[in-house]
C-alpha cells in the first residue's frame, strides 16, 4: 500500500487527478469510477479542467456510478446521482464512452443492481475505483459488518452514516435508511484503488483503517489486502499516521 501525503486539501485533489490522469492515458477505453461526497469535489473538478483542455480524452472510457441513497433520485439535491451529474457529467465539455448511474428513487432498485453489475461486468475490471471514506470507515455503502464478499446490492445504513447524512441536504433530516453500493468484491477486483481522504475528522479512521487489523467492523481494512492500492491524504487526515510508516511518501 503507498499512501501519499499532500499539504492540504487541493494539492491532495491535483495528486488524486495525476494518478487518475496517467492511468487512463494508459489505458484509453477504462472503466472508471467515482464516489459522491464533499472528499471527491476538488479531484473531479480538477479532472474535468483536464478534459477542458485536453489532457484526459474521456471519449473511451466508461463511467459507472459508486454508491447512492434509496429514495432520493437524480433531480434530488444530495443524491449521488445528482452529485455525478452537477460536478461530473455536466461539466465535462465531451462526454464519456458509456455512463451508468443509480436512480435511488426508482421503484426497480434491484434492477438497477443487478444493471450496475452487468455493466461492471461488461467494461471491467473497474480499472480506476476512486473511493472516499466514511466516518465509520465505510467504502461506498458497504457499512460496518459489511460480508466482503458480496457484489452491487442493497444495505441498511448504519447509524453513524444517517448521522452524517444531513450535511448532504442542506441540514434537513430526511428519512433515509438504505443505500445501494457496489460490494466490497468488486472493489478488490479493481486495477487500482485510490482513497482520498481530507481533514482532520478524517484522521482517526484513516489511521483504523490502514494501521489497524483488517476487519468488516472498519470496512475501509479490507484495502490492505488490495495489491494496488494506494491512499491520498492531506496533512490533517494524515497526522495519526507515524511518519517514517513504510510506502508513505510527502508530496
Ligand atoms: P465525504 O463522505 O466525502 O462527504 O466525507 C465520504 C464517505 O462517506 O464515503
Amino acid at each position: 500500500m503507498k499512501i501519499i501525503v499532500a499539504k492540504d486539501y487541493e494539492a491532495m485533489s491535483r495528486a488524486a487527478a495525476d494518478q487518475v490522469e496517467a492511468l487512463v492515458r494508459a489505458e484509453p477505453e477504462a472503466l472508471v469510477s467515482f464516489p459522491g461526497g464533499d472528499t471527491p469535489v476538488g479531484l473531479l473538478r480538477e479532472f474535468c479542467r483536464r478534459v477542458k483542455e485536453g489532457a484526459i480524452d474521456p471519449s473511451g472510457l466508461k463511467f459507472v456510478q459508486l454508491d447512492d441513497w434509496v429514495g432520493i433520485g437524480p433531480n434530488d439535491e444530495g443524491s449521488c446521482s445528482n452529485f455525478i451529474r452537477e460536478n461530473l457529467l455536466r461539466v465535462m465539455d465531451r462526454p464519456f464512452g458509456d455512463v451508468f448511474t443509480f436512480n435511488g428513487a426508482g421503484e426497480d432498485i434491484d434492477a438497477q443492481l443487478a444493471g450496475q453489475e452487468a455493466f461492471i461486468e461488461k467494461y471491467g475490471p473497474i480499472c480506476v475505483e476512486v473511493l472516499g471514506i466514511g466516518m465509520n470507515g465505510h467504502l461506498g455503502f458497504n457499512e460496518e459488518g459489511i460480508d466482503f464478499s458480496l457484489r452491487s446490492h442493497r444495505t441498511p445504513l448504519s447509524s453513524v452514516t444517517r448521522g452524517v447524512q444531513k450535511k448532504y441536504f442542506g441540514g434537513r433530516d430526511l428519512p433515509l435508511k438504505e443505500g445501494i453500493t457496489q460490494g466490497i468484491a468488486q472493489i478488490m477486483e479493481s486495477k487500482t484503488v485510490l482513497a482520498i481522504a481530507n481533514g482532520k475528522k478524517k484522521a482517526d479512521i484513516v489511521a483504523k483503517a490502514i494501521l489497524g487489523p483488517v476487519t468488516n467492523q472498519v470496512p475501509a481494512s479490507v484495502l490492505q489486502g488490495h495489491g494496488r492500492c494506494l491512499y491520498l491524504l492531506d496533512e490533517e487526515a494524515a497526522s495519526l499516521l507515524p511518519a517514517d510508516l513504510p510506502g508513505l511518501e510527502r508530496v
